[in-house]
């Protein structure tokens, strides 16, 4: 009874401890097909673990009895201005935020959700007052897409990724496991045409097919892979995928880091100014789910590896990061004074265990003042798509707008003046600007194009990256979900 007290007056210590004023968590996918034949979807399984987090999230964040309450977050009833949801435009990554939204705000029931008509009827909505939580889906071909997914269509980050194959632990890794991997031939053989394509080099293509076999096919010869050799199973695919998307001496590697970064100081900053009253547009809560690569490259980028090993490893399904944005000490009203702002990140491995904090940067502290984290991640994000279009030298549709934009600047004319004109003079000074934008352009890619040449020759892998191969690049980096 003593120590049920005590617990208690803890718990309340806790919960007037500070004010969440808003989160953004990042989720992968939750079981899925394997993806080695590609088109692969979320099981009902995945759909089960993702849920389970949401609900988890949920509790946190809504439930008005959580210390970590966001504050002014509607609990049940779900506010369009109060939650941002976005997923590339993949269905297990949609269905992935569907599924965590499904758990944030789940069906009212038919007496809440009922809606009287002029007629005297009433009408609730379907499945028991299913909630329709907007969810934005974002196609190849938006600039938005750098933010979840920075390493499509992003021929420097191929490049860069391909690197990791040069290196002599790749090589060395490649030499000490060959007899393990051809061991595992008769197992995978239906899979596999020939047991030379059994090496390090496919080591998570490996792991997947075995691992989702081993959950899933309980007729699959996979099911004599012993739990040692899975394990080693997955500890080569960790060193080959972290060695894949992160390299300390090489940042354009995890450029998709920077642009996540990007898009969680911009998505934080928009909370912390607009929650000044009037309270405002900003959402209290964003969800964005996206591909293990993206998780690893920012484990190595945001230097979450000094603080765990386990970072260097893959994250489980349904795993999530989250960064939480707050105040010490409890407020009432949403107004927030910015230099006693803080941040938190958060990661949770997959379904199991619990949510817990990191120390971000190296900095050893588990919270960090807004200036400070808004400082560190400014030095390691990219803030805008024109930025990741310079530094991916990609050929992705959007990105020839900012190519336009220096055409014009190159000439002198900024593109506001010439629009602004407005009459047949404007036209012809655009088709001349056009003509001789494209003259300098056409310069501009022969000598590029000459210097990538004596990079090759330097043996420097820039090939792809200036080359414009986007089309193996894009098939390269669309296996990372
Ligand atoms: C009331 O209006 C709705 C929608 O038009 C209709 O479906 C329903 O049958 C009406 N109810 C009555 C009692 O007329
Ligand atoms: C990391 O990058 C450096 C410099 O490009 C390179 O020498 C090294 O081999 C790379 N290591 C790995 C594991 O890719
Ligand atoms: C399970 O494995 C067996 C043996 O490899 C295979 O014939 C069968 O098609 C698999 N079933 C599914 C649903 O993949
Ligand atoms: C944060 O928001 C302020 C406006 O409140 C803006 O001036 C600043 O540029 C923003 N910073 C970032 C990194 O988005
Ligand atoms: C997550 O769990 C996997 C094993 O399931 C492990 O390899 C990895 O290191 C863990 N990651 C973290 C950050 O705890």
């Amino acid at each position: 009874m003593h120590t049920s007290t005590m617990a208690l007056a803890g718990l309340a210590a806790t919960a007037a401890a500070e004010t969440i004023h808003g989160a953004l968590v990042f989720s992968r996918h939750g079981d899925r097909t394997t993806k080695h034949f590609g088109s692969q979807v979320l099981t009902p399984l995945g759909a089960q673990q993702v849920f389970q987090v949401g609900s988890d999230y949920r509790a946190r964040y809504l439930s008005s009895s959580s210390p970590h309450h966001i504050q002014g977050i509607s609990e049940s009833e779900y506010v369009p201005a109060q939650i941002y949801a976005s997923a590339p435009d993949q269905p297990i990554l949609l269905n992935t935020a569907t599924s965590f939204l499904q758990a944030l705000y789940p069906p009212l029931g038919d007496t809440v959700s009922a809606q009287d008509l002029a007629n005297g009827s009433s009408v609730s909505s379907p499945l028991t007052g299913y909630q329709y939580v907007t969810l934005h889906g974002v196609n190849d071909d938006s600039p938005e897409s750098v933010w979840i997914k920075g390493d499509d269509d992003c021929p420097v980050v191929a490049a860069a990724s391909a690197d990791f194959k040069k290196s002599s632990e790749f090589q060395s890794r490649l030499a000490s496991t060959r007899d393990f991997y051809q061991s595992l031939y008769p197992l995978v053989h239906e899979v596999y045409p020939s047991a030379s394509d059994l090496s390090y080099a496919k080591a998570y293509d490996i792991f997947d097919v075995i691992n989702v076999e081993k959950i899933h096919n309980a007729s699959s010869p996979a099911q004599a892979v012993t739990p040692t050799q899975l394990h080693q199973l997955r500890t080569l695919a960790d060193s080959a995928e972290f060695g894949r998307n992160y390299n300390a001496s090489q940042p354009s590697r995890s450029l998709h880091a920077g642009t996540l970064a990007g898009a969680v100081l911009s998505h934080l900053n928009q909370t912390a100014a607009t929650n000044t009253p009037p309270a405002s547009a900003a959402p209290k809560l964003t969800v964005l789910a996206g591909s293990y690569d993206t998780f690893l490259a920012f484990f190595g980028r945001a230097r979450l590896t000094d603080a765990s090993d386990q970072f260097f490893g893959l994250p489980d399904y349904a795993s999530t990061m989250a960064f939480e944005l707050f105040t010490p000490g409890e407020t009432n009203d949403e107004s927030m004074d910015r230099s006693a702002l803080r941040v938190r990140f958060l990661f949770r491995n997959g379904t199991a265990g619990a949510l817990r904090q990191f120390p971000l940067f190296g900095t050893g502290k588990v919270e960090l003042p807004w200036a400070e984290f808004e400082r560190e991640m400014q030095q390691i994000g990219v803030g805008s798509a024109e930025e990741w279009c310079g530094l991916c030298r990609s050929e992705a549709v959007f990105c020839a707008a900012y190519r336009d934009a220096d055409r014009y600047d190159i000439l002198g004319g900024g593109r506001g003046s010439v629009v602004s004109k407005g009459s047949w003079i404007a036209v012809v000074v655009v088709m001349g600007v056009a003509i001789a934008g494209n003259l300098v352009w056409a310069a501009m890619w022969l000598v590029r194009n000459r210097r990538a040449k004596r990079e090759r020759m330097a043996g420097v892998a820039s090939t792809a990256a200036v080359g414009g191969d986007s089309e193996s690049a894009r098939s390269y980096d669309k296996e990372s979900v």
